[in-house]
């Protein structure tokens, strides 16, 4: 979707959109745009009892008094509790309320009403920010053109593919929405990425994918199962060794601070759990549902993502992004129930569940990162349990952190953007439950409860003493119902919540 800023001017024609505050006066664009209506406006809102409440959208089509095809006013919400967040949700409804009924672009009026804490240019650019991402489709796989199915009395299938917004200010609402673009790109990276499925998405392609990060100034490098043996990362690849596909290691970093700046400095690390397809393995998964599992590479997704992000908007900070990708398949050379393997740290792990795959890949992964790097702190990001979703449901991801200031600033940085988090205990009553009778540690609980504290114990055994946090996001990164700002599907859950971190506490000035 195209989007322009421009001053504000009554359009002639199209489609209008005017923002309208709750309970207050109508702006300047708003009456001017009343008075053309010959009062139409201020009847229609009266009659229909808008009242300017932030879920409020009212139509009126090809208004009299002018040859607009419709004008479309949106509520606000109370003036002095305009927030940016709140702006992307009224983007991200006008979005949802035009995708599929405009064809073209269409127009919207942003003013600051009286008594705003914000802006009209920066209200403008998180509308335009709300707008872009509720407006990103997966349809890459629909073969039928728009309208196409009408005749099976489908309707037809416009696309709106711009907007004009009109605000005081006009430039500086540019400058503010090409760095909120940037971000936007990422996320909708991340979700394409968890949209495909397993036979078109598997450790070589996705590494591919992350390859093309080299165009905007990432460097990557991808080491293949000959390279990870060498390395003694036998945890990621007894996951791997079922599949037909060759697992990968994908190296990402962005330096963002000029190498004389960065002497002595240390980089923030992200790290993915990459499971292109989780069936469980030998430990195999029922049918039902298991096509989810297609994106169980959702942290290494929102990692790539990430490190899109903050290269796009030339991020001030060194960061490394570092994936293990997988695929978790039965078969005559797949890990069985009580293998036991040496992960690169030289911890020996009992495998009693090959559906407990995560946490093997995330173990040599965190040690490489942790030995390579010596990062200032890790955080890792993994659809590791289903118990999160008991625990959470599908509206906050789970935060397990070894330090307290990294959890906090988390959980801000996931309040600040919509993204929330709650902190989960970590604690050496939980460790316990992973000892095994024959190795260090055994992949799974000794028993049904805590099933995602203990993996976040389990992963605590390759972090050494760097601060790091694990985020669960197995029950936050595919929805099943549209919010404001995230259509239904991958949600890309993280990818603006540590852009946020990036930007409120490591970056330079
Ligand atoms: N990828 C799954 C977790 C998952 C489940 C993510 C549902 C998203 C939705 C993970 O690999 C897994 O299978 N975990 C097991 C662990 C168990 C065997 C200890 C689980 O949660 O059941
Ligand atoms: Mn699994
Ligand atoms: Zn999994």
């Amino acid at each position: 979707m195209q989007i322009t800023f421009t001053k504000p001017e009554l359009p002639k024609r199209g489609t209008l959109v005017v923002g309208l505050p709750q309970d207050g006066n109508l702006g300047a664009g708003a009456e001017e745009l009343d008075r053309v209506l010959g009062g139409g406006l201020r009847r229609a809102i009266e009659g229909e009892r808008f009242k300017g409440r932030p879920d409020q959208v009212l139509t009126l089509l090809a208004p009299a008094g002018s040859e607009l095809d419709r004008v479309l006013a949106v509520g606000l919400g109370k003036p002095d509790e305009l927030s940016p967040l709140k702006m992307q949700a009224v983007g991200g409804r006008i979005a949802s309320a035009l995708g599929r009924r405009v064809e073209g672009s269409a127009t919207v009026w942003v003013e600051s009403g009286q008594g705003s804490g914000m802006e009209a240019a920066e209200m403008a650019a998180h509308l335009a920010y709300g707008a872009i991402l509720r407006a990103y489709r997966f349809d890459r796989y629909k073969t039928r053109k728009p309208g196409e199915d009408e005749e099976n009395g489908e309707t037809a299938d416009v696309t709106l593919t711009g907007l004009e917004i009109l605000c005081e200010g006009h430039q500086s609402a540019a400058e503010r929405y090409e760095v909120l673009a940037k971000v936007a790109e990422g996320v909708h990276l991340t979700r394409d990425l968890v949209s495909e499925p397993a036979n078109v998405l598997y450790p070589e392609t996705l590494a591919a994918r992350a390859k093309e990060l080299s165009e905007v100034g990432v460097d990557v490098e991808v080491f293949g199962e000959a390279q990870m043996r060498e390395m003694g990362m036998n945890a990621l690849l007894g996951v791997g060794q079922g599949s037909a596909r060759e697992s990968q290691l994908v190296v990402m970093q962005w330096n963002g601070v000029p190498e004389e700046a960065a002497k002595g400095k240390t980089p923030v690390a992200f790290i993915g759990k990459g499971v292109t397809f989780d069936t469980g393995g030998i430990s195999i998964k029922p049918s039902a549902s298991m096509e989810d599992m297609k994106w169980d590479m959702g942290g290494a997704g929102v990692v790539i993502g990430l490190m899109k992000a903050l290269a796009g908007r030339k991020a001030k900070v060194n960061a490394v992004g570092i994936v293990g990708l997988v695929e978790n398949m039965p078969s005559g050379t797949a890990q069985r129930p009580g293998d036991i393997v040496k992960s690169m740290s030289g911890q020996t792990i009992e495998i009693l569940n090959t559906d407990a795959e995560g946490r093997l890949v995330l173990a040599d992964v965190l040690w490489y990162c942790k030995e390579r790097f010596k990062p200032k702190l890790m955080v890792d990001l993994a659809t590791l349990t289903g118990a999160i979703i008991i625990c959470l449901g599908h509206e906050k991801a789970g935060l397990f952190s070894n330090n307290d200031e990294l959890a906090k600033r988390l959980f801000d940085a996931g309040e600040a953007v919509g993204e929330g988090l709650w902190r989960m205990p970590l604690a050496p009553e939980y460790d316990k439950l992973i000892k095994s009778d024959v190795a260090d540690m055994q992949n799974i609980g000794q028993n049904r409860g805590a099933g995602s504290i203990t993996a976040a114990q389990f992963l605590q055994r390759f972090v050494g003493d760097v601060p790091w946090a694990h985020l669960d996001i197995a029950g936050v990164t595919w929805a099943k119902k549209d919010k404001p700002t995230v259509p239904k599907g991958g949600t890309a859950f993280g990818v603006r919540l540590l852009d946020r971190l990036m930007a409120d506490y490591y970056e330079a000035e």
